[in-house]
């Protein structure tokens, strides 16, 4: 979802670069900060848990040399020596595993090691040592993936976390809980911008101009690792990630980006290559294998089991897709609002075969993977609305007559889109019911899929700006809160009018889903920030902002449809060992 403002219509984001205001100075030592504070200033963490293995991540950065510091993405520093234990109790009297690695400079000192031969659904504990320094502890479970054995599954779901929008309460809500097997990040997990003009900007970026280099990146991934919340959620769960188009460029296709000027910022080939190498080592995602697998680019999608409960296929929707419909008068610069049943060349288009989301081998990998009897669920990690959602041209300030759809979602793929949803609907009840966990629109839906496809489950942004701020950005200033609260429930109501299969819609709290799997059903739990107000405008801007929970919704084996769940998930009767 873009954050830039619109050449069109609303929707498309909060004028930010027309509003009033100065950019805060860039303080080189704040980036260097971490780096400086120890051998392990980046944190831990750990990821793309399996039965038998689990990712665990540090960064090694080596002692200050003639003064200078390796900061991220420097290229500086001397080759680091990392010890590695894995133990089943936090004081490593029972370590299980140990290793030794070397890092340097060309993979900006990052440590990965997959480690294998752990037992299936069990917690365990994770540090590191180099230079007679030890790193924080890390906790971490291998997945309940049991061969045939049925265990529970509870995990959080997050997107869109912009580090100027606001501080990451919902990192720290979940890096409190205990009862999670591990959090999915649906993507924009880093924005490529700059900093934003106060007030829009709650936060500082490094580097402060938007990112195009892959020293950039580096900085960019190394200001989140040293953020406390973020480096508490990621100490104690496993992660399971996925990028989104932030995490190279704003609404990026395979060969652009709304937010890429060719040339004037370079190719984008080498800004997409720069970026996807820094996401690979400074997050904890286990490395693609690319010899086995025939792929254009990299093979980032991939699945996870969770024994006779299901899996979860985690799309990446991005590296191949083709541009999205861009047919002047409706130039939407890589995604935006474009009406349907208008202009007969943008509907074919949008309909078009040979254009896709995601592509040929991926779509057939992903039917193949829901296909199979004998499992309760099918869950699927996605990063764009998959559901068809319509959006009334009078709800959005479009002529009343438009019906518009957003062209960067899978509605901008209809061929995808229709192909995947007749594939679900196709399925007998044997071979188990799809759950879709999507982010990028910033709000929380629960969503009915179309005829007997299953359902569909939003998170909402952990601070990117809403429909909420992007409302509020469009009416005069002064306006209060109260007043801006109430124009977005009207466009939620819209929304819901006109698109039945819409449950549950919130277009204004940030924070995380919580999903909880049992054979009988799945259930999605929103926890959210404060509704604004005038006492509290920007919950965002309030480091000690928590979340709450809000509402929940689940689906029923064998339903395929959305019923209303009757409160909060309770304690988990079953737990890892
Ligand atoms: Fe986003």
């Amino acid at each position: 979802m873009t954050d830039k403002p619109s050449r069109r219509l609303v929707l498309k984001g909060v004028a930010l670069g027309a509003l009033a205001g100065s950019l805060r100075a860039f303080s080189a030592e704040a980036a260097a900060a971490p780096a400086a504070d120890g051998i392990f200033g980046y944190g831990v963490a750990s990821g793309d848990p399996t039965g038998d293995a689990v990712i665990i991540w540090t960064r090694a950065t080596p002692p200050p040399s003639g003064g200078r510091i390796a900061t991220p993405g420097s290229g500086l520093g001397r080759p680091v020596c990392v010890h590695w234990e894995v133990a089943r109790d936090q004081r490593f009297r029972h370590i299980v595993k140990r290793g030794t690695v070397y890092t340097n400079a060309s993979t900006d000192h990052t440590v990965k090691v997959d480690v294998t031969g752990l037992q299936p659904y069990t917690r365990y504990f994770y540090r590191f040592h180099a230079d007679g320094e030890t790193s924080a502890i890390g906790r971490t479970q291998t997945a309940p993936d049991d061969g045939h054995r049925l265990h529970a599954l509870r995990f959080g779901v997050v997107s869109c976390s912009n580090y100027t929008d606001g501080y990451f309460s919902a990192y720290r809500a979940l890096g409190g809980r205990d009862d999670l097997d591990f959090v999915l990040h649906l993507g924009d997990y880093i924005y490529e911008g700059g900093n934003q003009p106060e007030p829009v900007g709650v936060r500082d970026h490094i580097p402060p101009v938007e990112i195009l280099s892959l020293t950039d990146y580096r900085l960019r991934h190394a200001q989140h690792k040293a953020d406390p919340d973020l480096a508490l959620a990621h100490r104690q769960h496993p992660w399971i990630t996925i990028f989104d188009d932030h995490e190279v460029a704003d609404n990026a296709w395979d060969t652009g980006a709304g937010n890429h000027t060719e040339g004037q910022e370079g190719s984008f080939a080498a800004r997409r290559r720069d970026a996807y190498r820094a996401y690979l080592e400074w997050m904890p995602f286990r490395l693609p294998e690319q010899r086995i697998v025939p792929h254009q680019g990299i093979r980032f999608f991939r699945r996870f089991g969770f024994g006779p409960l299901g899996d979860l296929s985690v799309l990446e929707t991005r590296q191949n897709r083709s541009a999205q419909v861009d047919l002047p008068p409706f130039s939407t610069s890589g995604g935006g609002l474009i009406p349907i049943g208008f202009d007969p060349a943008v509907d074919a288009q949008l309909a078009d075969p040979a254009r896709h989301l995601v592509e040929p081998e991926q779509l057939a990998w992903l039917k193949a993977t829901t296909a199979r009897e004998g499992k309760p669920w099918h869950l699927i990690g996605n990063q764009v609305v998959f559901s068809p959602i319509r959006f009334p041209g009078a709800a959005i300030g479009a002529p009343p007559a438009l019906t518009m759809i957003n062209s960067d979602q899978w509605d901008g793929y209809q061929a995808d889109q229709s192909a995947l949803l007749s594939h679900l609907t196709a399925q007998p009840s044997g071979a188990g019911d799809t759950v879709v966990l999507t982010g990028d629109i910033h709000s929380s839906w629960a969503i009915d899929l179309p005829g007997s496809a299953g359902v569909e489950f939003v998170t909402p942004s952990v601070t990117s700006n809403g429909f909420y701020e992007i409302v509020r950005g469009q009416l005069p200033p002064g306006t209060p809160p109260e007043a801006a609260v109430t124009a977005t429930h009207g466009l939620v109501a819209a929304l819901r009018a006109a698109n039945p299969g819409i449950r549950y819609l919130d277009g204004i709290g940030h924070g995380y889903t919580l999903i909880d799997v049992t054979p009988d059903r799945v259930q999605a739990d929103f926890h959210h920030t404060p509704v604004p107000t005038s006492a509290l405008p920007n919950p965002r801007a309030i480091p000690s902002t928590t979340t709450s929970y809000a509402t929940s919704w689940q689906t029923l084996a064998g339903s395929r449809k959305l019923t209303p769940a009757t409160g909060p998930v309770g304690p988990r009767t079953d737990n890892p060992a």
